[in-house]
């Protein structure tokens, strides 16, 4: 049970590989105490394309290994884990587990004046159905339009976020949330935030794009509010970075999603 006494320990984050560091920068800037542990699954990403049966397997395999470590609790920062595996880790492990799926509904909820809500994911997320499930559970007068974009991941880390290739692409995949004419977009991979100024050239400024990192950062300080369990004191708290492939690919991409250089990235198994 997470008490008062886990206050020390550090907040325990995962991901298939580098996007999730889109939620540690948004922890780094809201929760600048705690220390983090991330965990990026380099050696089997992209988890979007795979299967629910190893999805879910691999979450478990990731908190196993978190937990080693002695994290107080976990953040799902992976959209095709959180929509997959986040029931079977609930059932499996005694820490609190946070995933992005529930935060991301609920700002889109909130934000949505027409009822008309858009999600862009991996095909692995958008096949759950769990981010329409969601929403329905929240109110279900929402009409909810899903597209999966698999092209977008290796274009972001490809570095062309910005290129006309990308606007391209993502003119087609936009077309029918713009024929449909939602107002709220619910960006459902860790590593859409980097395609936002794309996106707004494709949806026009006024449709709102909700950003998961962003949201998962409430529930997390709420867990640790409720549980007495955040840091006292308002030191800086430390980021380690874990990696199940070969480091240097991680630590030269990882500017990009967090907007500095990292030093050190070891590399583990699980
Ligand atoms: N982290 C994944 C997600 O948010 C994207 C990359 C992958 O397919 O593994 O769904």
């Amino acid at each position: 049970m997470l008490s008062s006494k886990n206050r020390n320990q550090p907040i325990g984050v995962f991901d298939s590989g580098l996007g999730g560091l889109t939620v540690v920068k948004a922890l780094m800037r809201r929760l600048p105490q705690e220390d983090i542990i991330y965990f990026g699954d380099t050696a089997r990403v992209p988890y979007g394309t795979k299967s629910r049966e190893s999805i879910i397997r691999f979450s478990k395999e990731n908190v196993a290994l978190l937990l080693k470590r002695q994290v107080k609790m976990i953040v799902v920062a992976c959209n095709s884990s959180s929509s997959h595996a986040l029931a079977a880790l609930r059932e499996t492990f005694d820490v609190p587990i946070i995933g992005v799926i529930e935060p991301g509904c609920r700002a889109a909820v909130k934000a949505t004046k027409n009822k008309k809500v858009g999600i862009i994911a991996t095909p692995a997320t958008i096949n759950s159905y769990a981010y329409p499930q969601e929403i329905a559970r929240l109110d279900s007068s929402i009409k909810v339009l899903g597209q999966a974009c698999p092209l977008f991941v290796p274009l972001i880390e490809e570095g062309w976020s910005a290129k006309m290739v990308t606007l391209t692409i993502a003119q087609e995949y936009l077309k029918k949330m713009r024929q449909s004419q939602i107002d709220t977009l619910i960006l459902g991979c860790t590593h859409y935030p980097l395609l936002k100024t794309t996106l707004r050239k494709v949806l026009g400024v006024k449709v709102k794009l909700v950003d998961s990192a962003e949201e998962v950062v409430h529930d997390v300080r709420a867990v640790l509010t409720n549980k007495a369990a955040g840091y006292a004191g308002s030191r800086k708290g430390t980021v380690q970075f874990l990696v199940s492939d070969e480091p240097a690919h991680f630590q030269k991409l990882a500017r990009r999603f967090l907007g500095f250089d990292i030093q050190d990235v070891e590399r583990c198994h699980v």
